[in-house]
């Protein structure tokens, strides 16, 4: 895999959770990058999702990387719980964070990658004093809180205008877009620079969830 290929993470929040390790095991074999995790606080979103100890179990169920979407009020309380349990990358909210690079910088620290994400509300600029410290800009593109929503298609002249800032500064942290995202409209996502493609309903609702993944990742 070359450094700017299109990696896909599904997000486990489209999963059976009565069934998360053949789950799990079926987005492996249908050619998943990563995992996407979910975490909700019904606090920062109106929504409850997971938690700790099911980032542990995941952990034991797969080798794959775990992205840890933190959609929570208090990022900065729960980094190091989260590492323990087993993450590899945190991606938090830029909207929840008083002091973004204090909490990257903690991130860090932890051995960890982090990602800084903006809802669809929030001006993409948001991100722009961070970019030369994170791994992944994560642009929302359904307001965080739910699975199963449309794709925002404000999203992708976000995506534009971060990777022009991100090409002009010579940076090279990855773009990604977590929302709807699906065989339609990833095309226009990865033309506009993106490089992870978060894709929860589309790929475990698909017919053939491999045939959904090569679809998405071919369309770069
Ligand atoms: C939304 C989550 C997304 C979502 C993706 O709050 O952050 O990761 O679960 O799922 P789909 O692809 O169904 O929108
Ligand atoms: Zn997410």
């Amino acid at each position: 895999m070359t450094a700017d290929s299109t990696r896909i993470a599904p997000s486990l929040l489209a999963a059976d959770f009565a069934r998360l390790e053949e789950e799990i095991k079926r987005m492996e074999d249908a050619g998943a990058d990563l995992f996407h995790l979910d975490v909700m606080d019904g606090h920062f979103v109106p929504n409850i999702s997971f938690g700790i100890p099911v980032v542990e179990a995941i952990r034991r169920s797969t080798r794959l990387k775990l992205d840890t979407h933190l959609m929570i009020s208090e990022p900065d309380k729960y980094l190091h719980a989260f590492c323990a349990a087993g993450a590899d990358s945190l991606t938090v909210h830029v909207e929840v964070c008083p002091h973004p690079e204090r909490t990257i910088e903690a991130v860090h620290s932890l051995d960890l990658e982090c990602g800084l994400a903006v809802n669809p509300s929030t001006p993409v600029d948001a991100l722009f004093p961070y970019l030369g410290d994170v791994d992944l800009a994560l642009i929302m593109s359904v307001e965080p809180g739910f699975g199963g929503q449309s794709f925002l298609p404000q999203a992708v002249p976000k995506i534009d205008a971060l990777r022009s800032r991100i090409e002009g500064r010579g940076m090279s942290l990855a773009i990604g877009v977590d929302g709807g995202v699906n065989g339609d409209n990833a095309p226009s996502c990865t033309a506009a620079g993106a490089r992870l493609l978060v894709a929860g309903s589309s790929v475990f609702g698909a017919p053939d969830a491999a045939e959904a993944i090569r679809s998405m990742r071919s369309q770069a």
